[in-house]
């Protein structure tokens, strides 16, 4: 998308973002436009996931008022020591990629933050559905000194900082997949993507992505697994814009932690959290399938379990937990 249309549809959001019918006529001429490049926009909006109604001599609406992600007043909700360089951006392809695009220039907690993803991804290879202005789609740089080895447990870290960023708000029964699922009720409410690049014995540079539902539009969500956003959870609206410094701010805290500590701190945390703890499991890995019972995390972050009498620590990217 050109820097031009990219302007006006900003514009025309900044509009609609109230929740009011605004006539395409007024609109045109606000931004210089005619109206069927209005339309045109419009249309292209609605692609992007964003639920507009257009009614003749009315004008368009949206469903409901929008709040915009602005980068003074996230900026303004860090923690003094956390202040990390932080970008806000319209519509991107992912944000992973925009991180791994600029790896080589970045520093220790560079955040970008989009409004929608044209090509969100998740783990597994997954598409992550990412509609206008409906969750939040982050992802943050940091470089591990001493390789591969010491990122082991990081995903399970950035798991628990996400499920203690969502109990400052008021929702109950936030949980843990292994090894960095969000559950709330039983329903997936958040996920993270680690992309890695790096060689053994040198830094590691991560690009850590989260994608964390809030009020997606239940329209037009084709997911395959139950899921839940945050304005469900809580049933009033949420502010975007606090909850992305709470994440940052809670994000930096623990990484901080994970790069001096290590795992260590963090396996105790992991076992109330885990959605599984003491189920019958199965972990899926390729064609094969091993049952069990879920026992938890060992010192490196494996999961670990139980047949016959007998514990086993599981680990490898490759691995998706089932219930039975
Ligand atoms: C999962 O499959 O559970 C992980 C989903 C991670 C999605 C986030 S959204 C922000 C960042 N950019 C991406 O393209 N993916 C991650």
């Amino acid at each position: 998308m050109n820097r031009q249309t990219n302007l006006a549809r900003t514009l025309l959001l900044q509009t609609l973002s109230d929740g009011q019918f605004h006539s395409g006529e007024l609109l045109g001429e606000q931004l210089g436009l005619s109206r069927a490049a209005v339309s045109k926009h419009m249309k292209a909006l609605g692609e992007l996931g964003l639920d507009i109604f257009s009614v003749t001599g009315k004008g368009y609406k949206l469903a409901k008022p929008l709040s915009l992600l602005d980068h003074t007043t996230i900026a303004a909700q860090l923690s003094e020591d956390v202040q990390p360089l932080l970008n806000v951006l319209n519509v991107i392809d992912s944000t992973n990629q925009y991180v791994k695009d600029r790896m080589a220039h970045l520093q220790n907690g560079f955040v970008c933050i989009a409004e929608a993803q044209t090509q969100g991804r998740g783990r597994h290879g997954r598409t992550w559905i990412s509609p206008y202005g409906a969750s939040l789609y982050l992802s943050m740089y940091w470089s591990f000194a001493g390789g591969y080895q010491s990122i082991s447990g990081l995903s399970l870290v950035m798991g628990i900082a996400i499920a203690k960023a969502l109990t400052q708000y008021q929702v109950t029964d936030v949980k843990l997949k292994w090894p960095n699922d969000v559950y709330i009720d039983h329903k997936k409410i958040a996920g993270v993507l680690i992309e890695v690049e790096g060689q053994l014995g040198t830094s590691c540079d991560c690009v850590i992505g989260i994608g964390l539902n809030v009020d997606l539009p239940k329209s037009k969500m084709d997911i395959d697994q139950p899921w839940t956003d945050l304005t469900q959870a809580t049933g009033s609206p949420v502010d975007r814009n606090r909850l992305a410094a709470t994440l940052i701010n809670s994000l930096v805290e623990h990484i901080k932690i994970f790069e001096s500590s290590g795992l260590a701190p963090f396996v105790e945390q992991w076992q109330p959290l885990d959605v599984y703890h003491n189920k019958h499991i199965k972990l899926l890995m390729g064609k094969t399938e091993i049952e069990g019972i879920c026992k938890g995390i060992d010192a490196n972050g494996a999961i670990l379990l139980e047949t016959n009498g007998m514990t086993k620590a599981f680990h490898g990217g490759e691995i998706s937990v089932r219930p039975i």
